[in-house]
C-alpha cells in the first residue's frame, strides 16, 4: 500500500503537483449543510464555495503547512501539539487501541474542557498514521482538506489535526459503537437486528448521496464496512478520505493513473482501467449491502473457492425470497423483512452490475432503502439452509486488503505495521 518506503520529506512542488493531485484537490469546494433534515442535504443545491488547492498547501514545510491549515481552517478545526496528544490517549497506550488499519493505530482520548478554548469534553479518536513513504503524507493531507470541508450529520466529525516533523495525527470524534466491520464479522457482538441493518444501509447511502451531489462530486473510493462508524444509536459517520477524489470536470468519468481501493470492493472497470466515477462508489456499496444481507465478508480465503468472493457465491441467489433465504444471514435467525430483504438483494444486484450505467445513482439508493422502512412482515426463523455446504458459521478472517496500483495493474497491500510511536 505504501507508495514508497522512503521517509517522508516536506512536499515539493516537483513531489505533489501531478495532474492528479491537481484534479484531486484543486478548487475544492466547501459543503456546509445544515445538521437536521438529512434527506434534505441530498436535494440541496449544491453548498457554497471556498477554494482551497491542495498544491498550495503540500508545497509548504511542516511549519509552513501548519500556518496554512490554520489560516484555512480557522477555528474549525484544531491544530494540536504531540504532547497533548499523547496527554490525552496515555502516551498512546495499548489499552486505549480502537483499532489498527492499513495508515497506523488508533486510539480512544478524552478532552477536557481546559485543552483547547471552545473544545468540549468529550472522547476522540486520535489516528497515528504511519507515514513511512509520500503516500501517508498524502492521505493524511487528503483527510484534512475532505473532512475539514465537509461536514454531513452522516460524515465523521473531523476535529483536529497534528504535524509535527514527521508525525501525522488526525483527532475525530469519537464513535461509541465503533465500525460496522466489527459488529457484522466479530464473534464477540450481538447480532444486528434487520431495523438496524437497513438504518445502516440508509446513513451510509445518505453520506455517499451528499458527497456524489456536492457542486464538484467527491468520489469516496474506499467505502468499506471498516469506514462505516457507528454513534451510540447507530447514525452512521463514514471516516476515513485519504481515498477520496474530486470528481472530474467536464465528463463523467476520470482516468487514474493509481489504482487504490480495497480488495473485493472495487468496481471492476476501476480496477482494469482505472476509470473512476462515482459509479465505482455505488459498486462498493452494493458489495456492503451484500455483507449486510448475508454477514459475509467482501472476500473470505477461509472459504471454498467458489465462495470466496461475495458477488459470485450470492449473485445467484438474488433475485427471489425462496433462493435469498439460502444465503441470508443466520444470525438474524429469520428475524427480517422477506419483501425488504429481496428488495435489498435486487438493489445489491443492480449496484454490483458490471457495467457501470446499470448501477443506481446514489439519491436513489436512499429512496428505495428507506421505502423498505415500512415493511413489516417477517420472516419466520427454522430451517435456514445455507448456501455453504461446509459452514454456515462466520470466521473471523480478516477482509481484503488495499489495492494500489499503477495503470491497469494492481497490487496487494504489504502486511500492515504499526508505527511504533511513543
Ligand atoms: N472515530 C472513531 N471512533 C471509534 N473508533 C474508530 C474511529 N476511527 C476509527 N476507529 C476504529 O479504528 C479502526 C481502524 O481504523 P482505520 O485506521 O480507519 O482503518 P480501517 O478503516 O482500515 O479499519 C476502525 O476499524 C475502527 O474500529
Ligand atoms: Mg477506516
Amino acid at each position: 500500500m505504501k507508495e514508497s518506503s522512503q521517509p517522508w520529506k516536506p512536499f515539493t512542488a516537483k513531489y505533489c503537483c501531478s495532474v492528479e493531485d491537481q484534479t484531486f484537490f484543486g478548487n475544492f469546494s466547501r459543503c456546509r449543510t445544515s445538521k437536521s433534515d438529512i434527506s434534505k442535504n441530498i436535494n440541496a443545491p449544491a453548498p457554497s464555495f471556498r477554494r482551497l488547492s491542495f498544491s498550495d498547501l503540500s508545497r509548504s514545510s511542516s511549519t509552513r503547512l501548519n500556518e496554512d491549515l490554520a489560516q484555512s481552517f480557522g477555528p474549525d478545526l484544531y491544530d494540536f501539539q504531540l504532547s497533548e496528544l499523547r496527554a490525552i490517549t496515555q502516551n498512546f497506550c495499548s489499552n486505549f487501541l480502537l483499532g489498527e488499519g492499513g495508515f497506523g493505530t488508533v486510539h480512544k482520548g478524552y478532552v477536557d474542557d481546559n485543552l483547547r478554548q471552545g473544545l468540549k469534553a468529550q472522547a476522540v479518536a486520535v489516528k497515528l498514521l504511519d507515514i513511512e513513504g509520500l503516500q501517508g503524507h498524502r492521505e493524511w493531507l487528503a483527510e484534512v482538506i475532505f473532512l475539514g470541508q465537509l461536514r454531513h450529520p452522516n460524515l465523521v466529525k473531523l476535529i483536529g489535526y497534528c504535524c509535527e516533523e514527521e508525525e501525522r495525527l488526525l483527532v475525530y470524534e469519537f464513535m461509541p459503537r465503533g465500525s460496522l466491520e466489527n459488529h457484522l464479522f466479530k464473534r464477540i457482538s450481538v447480532s444486528l437486528p434487520w431495523s438496524t441493518r437497513l438504518k445502516i444501509a440508509i446513513g451510509a447511502a445518505k453520506g455517499l448521496a451528499f458527497l456524489h451531489g456536492a457542486e464538484k462530486p467527491v468520489i469516496y473510493r474506499d467505502f468499506k464496512t471498516s469506514n462505516v462508524l457507528l454513534d451510540s444509536d447507530f447514525t452512521v459517520k463514514l471516516s476515513d478520505f485519504g481515498l477520496a477524489k474530486m470528481g472530474p470536470e467536464g465528463s463523467d468519468t476520470h482516468v487514474t493513473t493509481r489504482v487504490m481501493g480495497t480488495y473485493g470492493y472495487a468496481a471492476p472497470e476501476y480496477v482494469s482501467t482505472g476509470h473512476l466515477t462515482t459509479k465505482s462508489d455505488v459498486f462498493s456499496f452494493g458489495v456492503v449491502l451484500l455483507e449486510l444481507l448475508t454477514g459475509r465478508r467482501a472476500t473470505d480465503k477461509s472459504r471454498p473457492k467458489r465462495e470466496q468472493n461475495i458477488i459470485d457465491w450470492a449473485k445467484p441467489y438474488l433475485t427471489s425470497s425462496r433462493r435469498l433465504r439460502c444465503i441470508i444471514d443466520p444470525r438474524l435467525a429469520g428475524q427480517y423483512s422477506v419483501k425488504g430483504a429481496k428488495q435489498m438483494a435486487l438493489l445489491a444486484r443492480q449496484c454490483v452490475s458490471l457495467n457501470p450505467k446499470d448501477r443506481p445513482k446514489m439519491p436513489s439508493i436512499v429512496e428505495t432503502l428507506e421505502a423498505l422502512q415500512h415493511y413489516k412482515d417477517m420472516a419466520v426463523a427454522c430451517g435456514q439452509a445455507q448456501a455453504s455446504t461446509k459452514s454456515a458459521t462466520r470466521n473471523g478472517v480478516s477482509s481484503g486488503g488495499r489495492l494500489e496500483g499503477r495503470g491497469a495493474s494492481y497490487r496487494k497491500s504489504a502486511p500492515v505495521t504499526s508505527s511504533k510511536k511513543t
